[in-house]
Formats: structure tokens, C-alpha cells, sequence
């Protein structure tokens, strides 16, 4: 309304009818009504008023308040109309007849139901589940792990360094120490996570992913290494899928052996996927290096143990049969979403 003390009448009617205009519910109406045509309205008040003009002035003023009265009342009965009609031709065109618009459903990525699998094969075998940083000190990733100075895995070939001294970790083999300085012996262990190595191609992503094992404790061999990697092969693929142990080198295990399992495109005749081997490898072991032990206050008198450490893209592109590693991270959803 108009700050103005005693607002003419055409004033009143302006204001009135802009503010018809922009209405948009009927409780707005009601509103307006009361502000203009109610008991202490503007109209009222105004009709009021004219008993302090002279005289003369009177019958035309009351005149003219009539006027604007009557034409308010239509304006506001108009735009309620109006209202009206929108609310009812708004719910005539929904058809609830139609079928709803579904809703897309998400999917787990390869590489997590993969991953997701491994880990349960190993709960049941009584693993537990560690996780720890993606961006590491030299001291976990490589240090602690027995890996001497000059070591070619340092070398910036291989490692992003974020500075000096911090890397993004090459591999989840520094679980191994980060659980054993936590807790004491026995230890059974699963650790899944991402991990960084600067190179690429149609078998490597500059990040990939690993799922590290470790098993500490009195009298465990090598024996138990080769009977839990079997049983999870078996688990993993099929139970007629064999394994071999080749001698292999880790600074942090000794011995150390690479586990090839029998190619599960061609069981063995030689394809494209194993090279003409019949072999694929798909993860490194041995029992954990008595350095390692001692680094982490482990008596290595009393304790033994092995470690394991599975590349878990590779087992996806194999479980899926699927040639080109990048696929998994262009973020295709016609292809993602194919996996459940
Ligand atoms: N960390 C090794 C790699 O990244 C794999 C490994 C893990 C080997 C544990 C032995 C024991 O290749």
C-alpha cells in the first residue's frame, strides 16, 4: 500500500489491480481483498475520510470510491477465475493411466565386485580385512619392506614421488607393516586398495588395483601358502583350474614364487590371452623375509609367515574376458553397467 497518509483514490485503484496481476494462489486473493475491500481496507478507510472534505467535494469523491470499489471486486474475481481454471486444466492433463518414468539403476563396477569377491573368499578362510593410505612414506612402501636404497623400484620409472619422501604407493604391500606394528601375532590378513605405477599401455593403467595378503604365526610354511592360494584359485575360478609356483624375487619375501594358473580361455592348448603359454600369472608370494619381521618387532624365532599380492583388474579382465585393461576406467556406462 502507498506510504503516503491518505492515498488519492486513484492511487488505491493502481495499486490494487497491479497487485491482481501477480497473484498466484487463491489465498493471495483473500489477501488482497481484505487489504483493499475489508472492514479496515483501503476503501473503507478512504470512504471514511470523506466526511473531513469540504462539502461541495463530497458526493463526487464518494461517487468515484464506489467506482473503484466495484471495479476491484471484478479484478479480484477475475484473477481467482483465472487461477482456477490453470489448477483444473493442470490436473486434466495428468494421465494416471500412464506407465511412471523408471528409474535408472546403478551397478557396481567389475573391478569392485571382483574385488568384493576376493575379499569374501578370504573371510571365509578367516582373513580379515586392512585398509591404509594411497599415498604412502618411502619408509612403508619401500624401506620397511626390505627394499635396498639403490633399488630399481624406486627408480621414477616406475614410482610417482610426491616428494622426497612420499610416493603414491606402488603397491598394498605396506599393509603388511602398518598391521604388524598395530597388533601382535597371529595375523591374518586381506588388504584391497589402489595403487600407482607411472606406465601404460593395453595391459597397464598408470592406476590399478591389489588386493595384498599376509598370514603370520607360529609354524606356517610354504605349505600353507600353496594349500589357502589353492583353495582361493579354486574359489576364485573353478576347482579344475590348476596352479604352478614359480621362483621369483621380492625383497620382502624369501623364498618368493609368481602363481600362474592355467589359461581359462584356452585350459591350456595357447591362445592370444596367455601368449601361447597356457599360463597366466596372476599373483606374486613368498613367506615374509625375517628383515621384514624384525623391522616390525616380530620375534623371528617364534613367527613365520607368507604374503601374497594379486593384481585384482587382471583377475576381472579374465573372470569377464575382457582385452583391454583401459576399458575399465573410460567410464562407458553401456559398458559398466553389463556387470552385476
Ligand atoms: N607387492 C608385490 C607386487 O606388487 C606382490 C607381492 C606381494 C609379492 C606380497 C610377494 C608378497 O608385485
Amino acid at each position: 500500500m502507498s506510504k503516503t497518509a491518505n492515498p488519492t483514490i486513484e492511487q488505491i485503484r493502481e495499486e490494487a489491480l497491479a497487485a491482481a496481476k501477480s497473484v498466484s494462489t487463491t489465498a493471495d486473493i483473500e489477501t488482497l481483498s481484505i487489504r483493499y475491500l475489508g472492514r479496515k481496507g483501503a476503501i473503507t478507510q478512504f470512504l471514511r475520510n470523506i466526511a473531513s472534505l469540504p462539502p461541495e467535494a463530497r458526493p463526487a469523491a464518494g461517487k468515484k470510491a464506489n467506482e473503484v470499489k466495484a471495479i476491484l471486486e471484478a479484478a479480484f474475481a477475475e484473477a481467482a477465475d483465472l487461477l482456477n481454471r490453470s489448477e483444473t486444466a493442470f490436473e486434466a492433463s495428468i494421465d494416471v493411466s500412464l506407465p511412471g518414468r523408471p528409474v535408472a539403476r546403478g551397478a557396481l563396477h567389475p573391478v569392485t565386485l571382483i574385488m568384493r569377491r576376493i575379499c569374501d573368499i578370504f573371510a571365509r578362510l578367516g582373513f580379515s580385512v586392512a585398509e591404509g593410505p594411497e599415498i604412502e612414506t618411502d619408509y612403508y612402501n619401500f624401506e620397511a619392506l626390505n627394499f635396498p636404497r639403490e633399488h630399481p623400484a624406486r627408480d621414477m620409472q616406475d614410482t610417482f614421488f610426491v616428494s622426497d619422501d612420499i610416493v603414491l604407493r606402488t603397491h598394498t604391500s605396506p599393509l603388511q607393516v602398518r598391521v604388524m606394528e598395530k597388533q601382535a601375532p597371529p595375523v591374518r590378513i586381506v588388504a584391497p586398495g589402489k595403487v600407482f605405477r607411472c606406465d601404460s599401455d593395453l595391459t597397464h593403467t598408470p592406476m590399478f588395483h591389489q588386493v595384498e595378503g599376509l598370514m603370520v604365526d607360529k609354524g606356517i610354511s610354504f605349505g600353507d601358502l600353496k594349500g589357502i592360494l589353492t583353495a582361493f584359485v579354486h574359489q576364485m575360478f573353478d576347482e579344475q583350474t590348476s596352479l604352478r609356483f614359480r621362483p621369483s624375487f621380492f625383497p620382502f619375501t624369501e623364498p618368493s614364487a609368481e602363481v600362474d594358473i592355467r589359461c581359462v580361455m584356452c585350459r591350456g592348448d595357447g591362445c592370444r590371452v596367455c601368449s601361447h603359454t597356457g599360463w597366466l600369472e596372476v599373483l606374486g608370494s613368498g613367506m615374509v623375509h625375517p628383515a621384514v619381521l624384525e623391522n616390525v618387532g616380530y620375534d623371528t624365532q617364534q613367527y613365520t609367515g607368507f604374503a601374497f599380492g594379486m593384481g585384482v583388474d587382471r583377475i576381472a579382465m579374465l573372470k569377464y574376458g575382457i582385452d583391454d585393461i583401459r576399458k575399465f576406467f573410460e567410464n562407458d556406462l553401456r559398458f559398466l553397467t553389463q556387470f552385476e
